[in-house]
């Protein structure tokens, strides 16, 4: 029916960040907060889709009729993902650590000087996905940046091999707050969206992954 379009398709969404533990008491992380992932999740239940939300630790309630799958690291969220495939479309909203520390098992004292931490790179959970066997039909990837937002998401779009990137510019203080403004960019083109409060957002995405998975099988 037309206010479910979404009905018998799964969907997975990532949302939230990581935390890299540096020793048993520190991490290292970022500010994303989950709000605009777990927006999508919900526009996207909402719409009938069974939904699969894996997300990093964030202080945010379950949206109604979503499956969620609680992680720590980027390694732990590139495993639920891989567990969690197939699915129909993957929209990766995390704010996945690019990096990680080789974990210390005790906590690291002061005194003997500050210690050196050196970073092995993560997973890109988005760039596995897109490349998946069976790959879901569209993958859509987020970019976070701070200036020349449209040309970064197409090079990013190609060097990932996603299908659309969700662009936006992260330096006015996105990061946590309601509201959000976005490029849709996909291999036809750019749109720019208004700036609108995430939910909104989250709204319009979904009935777009709508329209692209009914235009198919
Ligand atoms: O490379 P960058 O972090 O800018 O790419 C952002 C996009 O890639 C987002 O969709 C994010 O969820 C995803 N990503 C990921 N795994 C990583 C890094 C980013 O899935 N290790």
């Amino acid at each position: 029916p037309a206010s479910r379009p979404l009905a018998g398709r799964h969907v997975l969404v990532t949302a939230g960040p990581t935390h890299e533990p540096i020793d048993p008491v520190r991490y290292i992380a970022n500010r994303s907060s989950g709000r605009q992932g777990y927006a999508i999740a919900e526009a996207l239940a909402r719409l009938g889709a069974r939904t699969t939300l894996v997300t990093g630790p964030v202080g945010l309630p379950t949206p109604l009729g979503v499956r969620r799958i609680d992680v720590e690291t980027a390694d732990e969220m590139a495993a639920a993902v891989a567990a969690a495939l197939p699915a129909d479309a993957a929209v990766m909203v995390a704010a996945v650590a690019d990096w990680r520390v080789a974990p210390a098992m005790h906590k690291i004292k002061k005194g003997s000087g500050a210690p050196t931490l050196s970073l092995i790179e993560n997973p890109d959970i988005l760039a596995a996905v897109s490349h998946a066997v069976p790959r879901p039909r569209l993958v859509v990837g987020f970019a976070a940046e701070t200036e020349h937002v449209i040309e970064h998401a197409k090079a990013k779009l190609l060097r990932k091999g996603c299908d659309w990137i969700v662009a936006n510019d992260v330096s006015q203080g996105v990061m946590g707050g309601p509201a959000n403004q976005v490029h849709l960019v996909t291999r036809d083109g750019v749109e720019t969206w208004p700036r609108d409060a995430k939910e909104r957002v989250a709204a319009g995405l979904a009935e777009r992954i709508a329209d692209a998975l009914g235009a198919e099988s």
